[in-house]
């Protein structure tokens, strides 16, 4: 049996011939950029999200970079946000010519930690982005109180947690601006690229359709500088396809990784932990675990599939040197970047799958 991280072909063999006739009926209808699916998306997602608005663009990079865009980030400001997340949440602040501004993180969620955010906001601080790592939401209510005392803008990076919800709410509602990723990865992937920035604001609504778009709302007249971001209209088809599935497909990984927890009872590693007022999506089923490194290499040899989400944290990584980030600067952080693992997750997932994958950690830990 071969065993996957993620199985997005599998996934597709349940719903192909749905998804091949929306892929057949975009290649007829020649209308493959802004054709007719992406806006029919756009609405089932604001609608999904209980959100007046969303703007398709080409990946979740994207979406971040163009909801700084759109709110006049650039030099001379800062933007605060976690050292642990992938690259693209600060890559994007750097771009821009502002300043990511790191502060660490809850050591129980892996998310920002807004009891440390206060001390990190200067006079040029003009937004906060938490991101809902792993699809834990991050605890939005102190960080939106922040944001209000200090007239900050909040942009939730919710690449990872489509789906998720905070005290009932969905994630991507709290802040100015959400920003989505449908990288073929995540719980609601596209067969390519794609991400989308959804808000209630309906000038920023259109300043970030304006930017998608070359800056442009009527065509070859430029108002202001923009980029070439659109979600290609097969994308959106597929997508439409997908989407109905979203909530099932969060309860089937929500199963899976009860069941890990389940089946690692005994072990001396920390299981994910959900927060009373949230609803997890296990984008990500992420261990705390004792001798990662070692059993990473154990699992390795036996080909069962784990990634580590992530090994660097952002402060140390080498593109953002000039930043003069030192080891030891976010212990919590780094401490989380040497101790996680994460296991397989999919909707693929077999209970046999997961038995293999628990008993190979059990053994390996009753070894040693
Ligand atoms: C937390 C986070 N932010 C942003 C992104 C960027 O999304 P994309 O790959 O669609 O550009 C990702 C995707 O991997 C992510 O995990």
């Amino acid at each position: 049996m071969k065993l996957q991280m993620v199985d997005v072909v599998g996934q597709y063999q349940h719903i192909k011939p749905e998804v091949d006739a929306a892929v057949r009926r975009v290649l007829d209808s020649g209308q493959f950029i802004n054709g007719p699916d992406v806006g029919e998306l756009e609405c089932s997602i604001a609608g999904y999200l209980g959100m007046k608005f969303a703007a398709g663009c080409a990946s979740g990079t994207d979406a971040l970079q163009i909801a700084m865009m759109a709110l006049g980030i650039g030099p001379g400001d800062e933007v605060i946000t976690t050292p642990f997340t992938f690259v693209a949440t600060a890559e994007t602040i750097g771009l821009l010519g502002a300043k990511p501004v790191y502060v660490d993180i809850d050591p129980v969620t892996f998310n920002i930690d807004p009891r440390r955010i206060e001390a990190a906001i200067s006079p040029r601080t003009k937004a906060i982005i938490p991101v809902h790592l792993y699809g834990h939401p991050a605890d939005m209510d102190p960080i939106l109180a922040l944001a209000q005392k200090h007239g900050l803008r909040v942009i939730e990076d919710a690449a990872q947690a489509l789906g998720a919800s905070y005290r009932g709410k969905r994630v991507c509602s709290f802040g100015d601006i959400g920003c989505i990723s449908f990288f073929p990865s995540k719980n609601l992937g596209a067969f390519g690229d794609g991400g989308m920035i959804v808000t209630n604001d309906q000038a920023l609504d259109g300043r970030m359709r304006m930017i998608c778009a070359h800056g442009s709302k009527v065509r070859y007249y430029h108002e202001i500088l923009g980029v070439n971001s659109r979600l290609d209209t097969l994308q959106a088809a597929i997508l439409r396809v997908k989407a109905p599935h979203l909530d099932a497909w969060n309860a089937a990984r929500r199963n899976a990784a009860e069941r890990y927890t389940d089946l690692l009872r005994g072990a001396p590693l920390t299981p994910p932990s959900v927060q009373p007022h949230c609803e997890h999506i296990f984008h990500q089923y992420t261990l705390r675990v004792p001798r990662r490194d070692e059993l990473a290499a154990y699992l390795k040899e036996r080909a069962i599939p784990h990634a580590i989400y992530y090994p660097v944290p952002l402060h140390l990584q080498q593109a953002f040197s000039m930043s003069g980030g030192r080891k030891g600067d976010f212990p919590v952080t780094e401490a989380a970047a040497a101790e996680v693992l994460s296991l397989p997750m999919h909707t693929e997932l077999t209970e046999e799958h997961l038995v293999i994958i628990t008993d190979a950690i059990k053994t390996f830990y009753a070894a040693r």
